[in-house]
């Protein structure tokens, strides 16, 4: 007999999706699931509710150039987004580590990301911009931080 450590088992109670960046790409390459919902919104980036299951949401985001969200972790969600028009700037910041790593991603590219994930997100090109996103268990309120020079990310 031997013993488990506890955290390579899959908690029964787990919520959130299973493979996140499977969704998303599932759900991008099918436009009829979403294509109907695209708008472009001038005043803010746009988000629609594409679908929802017991363990997860997917939305849909219409990014006009120069739209972007302020840094923020998803509230204990985890998930992925891929982007289907277009280009995203990514900036990750990890806690206790000054700075942000910069991810430009391109149409067909993806990213994932766990509860604690912290990151700032927008539209740098001059062309508009669309992604879908699964969020798990739901898509909760988007949590604010700042950028601490010494200690990373910090709550705002
Ligand atoms: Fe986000």
């Amino acid at each position: 007999m031997f013993a488990v450590p506890e955290n390579t088992v899959i908690s029964a109670v787990r919520t959130a999706p299973q493979q996140p960046t499977k969704i998303v790409r599932e759900v991008a390459a099918d436009r009829s699931r979403w294509a109907h919902l695209l708008r472009y919104d001038p005043v803010e980036r746009w988000a629609a509710l594409v679908e929802r299951t017991a363990t997860y949401e997917v939305w849909l985001m219409g990014w006009l150039p120069g739209q972007h969200t302020d840094l923020h972790d998803h509230g204990g969600a985890e998930g992925a987004f891929t982007v289907v028009s277009g280009a995203l700037s990514e900036r990750v910041a990890r806690r206790g580590q000054p700075g942000e790593v910069l991810h430009v991603v391109r149409t067909g590219q993806s990213r994932v990301f766990g509860p604690d994930y912290v990151h700032q997100v927008a539209n740098e090109g001059t062309d508009p911009a669309v992604s879908i996103h699964v969020f798990g268990p739901t898509r909760a309120p988007m949590v604010p931080y700042r950028l601490d020079p010494v200690d990373g990310p910090v709550q705002s």
